[in-house]
């Protein structure tokens, strides 16, 4: 029996879609427990890319269970498309289900996540992807909020619907909020509602059960550290705990169950959206990055921003999350450079510090302290060992462990599923 969490430990797209994917082939069951379709992670199978949202990346694995845990927002009509656009490319989504304890993102949370984004307060924008997260989770905390079990009850589920509606329009139409039509949006969304309707169960019964019978379960965190909403770059967040200790109430598994913890890292850093990013480079070289890595975002297209790796965080990160393994990504992007550079301390104010700040206003002056290293010219994208690694990546990877006191597991130096290995 294995109980394994896997979460981003940087600022979101590390590359968790893949590791996911490659982790799959020995599990029985993957489950996401937090986020909604904000999160994009890709999967490139041969000629084929996939960029799943809310369904879980083992998806693709035939005969895997993938549940979407009670701690993810469900949009429904994102939940149908993707869905829908699975089915049409010949994946099997019979063993797929949503968890009756989910929160569903409604059209008034898209309206108010566009509205607080654009129309509100120019200087408290966060970036958001624009998908309603927020405010469905803010709904939750505010126990106003829909659970899937409702749709079980159309008579139910509508009643509830129109209260919130009406509750939205009188509340944040006179502030400037774009106005809902209650019979159109209900109309709109039952659709979707239908269509996942099938899917709906009770995902802490499934769960324990394969709990229970030993199975090995795969519990896929979204986004990133340092966009928990406890231990991210508060308000430059999300709005859920992405770390490892979100995968529990998420999914209702006991701490108890979970065997181990694993940290994707990319082997530089990138962040989507507005907050501190203390190692980003806004020159060539961050614009190398972001072309070489094809950083762009895999939900809405936005150029990423791009830097260093940056130790200071992801240490603190490995801590927070408790990181068993670390899985490596993107190490063939560095590929070519003349050297390669590595933070390992903040300089705030002139004073130096190993430990990652509480206060965003500080990261944002925040001097990285750099360790040059010499980089590789040879692509290590052929690798299917360490062995085949050149010398200077070797000696990045382990300088990075050794700072991170943590170990490598797995190594990814591209995007398809057979460039990975194990350290
Ligand atoms: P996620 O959100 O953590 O799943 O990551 P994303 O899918 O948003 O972003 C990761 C991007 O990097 C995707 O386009 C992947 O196909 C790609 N990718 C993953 N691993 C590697 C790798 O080792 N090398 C390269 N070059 N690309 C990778
Ligand atoms: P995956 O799972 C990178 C960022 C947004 C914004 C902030 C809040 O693919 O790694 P939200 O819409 O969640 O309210 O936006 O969080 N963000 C992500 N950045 N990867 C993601 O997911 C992200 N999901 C949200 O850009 O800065
Ligand atoms: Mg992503």
């Amino acid at each position: 029996m294995s109980v394994s969490i896997l979460v981003g430990i940087q600022w979101g797209d590390e590359g968790k879609g893949k590791i996911i994917d490659v982790l799959t082939r020995d599990a029985d069951m993957v489950i996401r427990f937090q986020g909604g379709n904000n999160a994009g992670h890709t999967v490139e199978i041969g000629p084929e890319k996939f960029i799943l949202h809310l369904i879980p990346s083992g998806i693709l694995h035939k005969g895997t269970d993938c549940v979407i845990g009670n701690g993810v927002v469900v949009d429904p009509l994102a939940l149908k498309k993707e869905m829908e656009d699975l089915r049409v490319r010949g994946i099997d989504l019979s063993k797929l289900q949503l968890s009756s304890r989910s929160h569903l993102i409604m059209p008034w949370h898209k309206l108010l996540d566009k509205f607080k984004e654009t129309k509100a307060d120019p200087s408290k924008k966060i970036g958001t992807t624009m998908r309603g997260i927020g405010p469905a989770y803010t709904s939750k905390m505010a126990r106003t909020g829909i659970r899937a079990v409702e749709i079980l009850d159309k008579a139910r589920f509508e009643t509830h619907f129109r209260e919130e509606l009406a509750d939205y329009n009188t509340t944040y139409v006179p502030l400037g909020a774009e106005k809902l039509d209650a019979d159109k949006a209900f109309a709109e969304v039952w659709e979707g509602c239908e269509y996942v309707r099938p899917y709906i169960q009770d995902s802490v019964v499934t769960v324990h059960n394969a709990v229970r019978e030993g199975k090995k379960i795969l519990l896929e965190g979204a986004q990133g550290m340092f966009l928990d909403i406890d231990h991210g770059t508060y308000p430059y967040v999300t709005s859920s705990n992405t770390t490892s200790g979100g995968a529990c109430p998420g999914t209702g598994i006991s701490p108890r169950a979970v065997t181990d913890v694993w940290g994707v890292i990319k082997a530089y850093t990138t962040r989507v959206g507005e907050g501190p990013f203390p190692t980003e480079l806004k020159n060539a070289e961050g614009d190398n990055l972001r072309t070489k890595g094809g950083e762009f975002g895999a939900t809405t297209g936005r150029p990423r921003r791009c830097g260093w790796l940056d130790i200071v965080a992801s240490r603190h990160s490995c801590m927070v999350n408790g990181v068993d393994y670390l899985a490596v990504t993107k190490l063939d992007v560095l590929d070519g450079l003349d050297t390669v550079k590595i933070c390992t301390a903040y300089r705030i104010d002139g004073v130096l510090t190993e430990n990652f700040p509480a206060d965003t206003e500080a990261l944002n002056r925040v001097e990285p302290v750099y360790e040059s290293l010499p980089g590789w010219k040879q692509p290590t994208s052929a690798a299917r060992s360490w062995d085949e690694l050149p010398e200077n990546a070797k000696k990045y990877l382990n300088r990075a462990a050794e700072l991170l006191q943590a170990k490598i597991g797995i190594i990814s130096v591209g995007p398809k599923r057979d460039q990975t290995f194990n350290r």
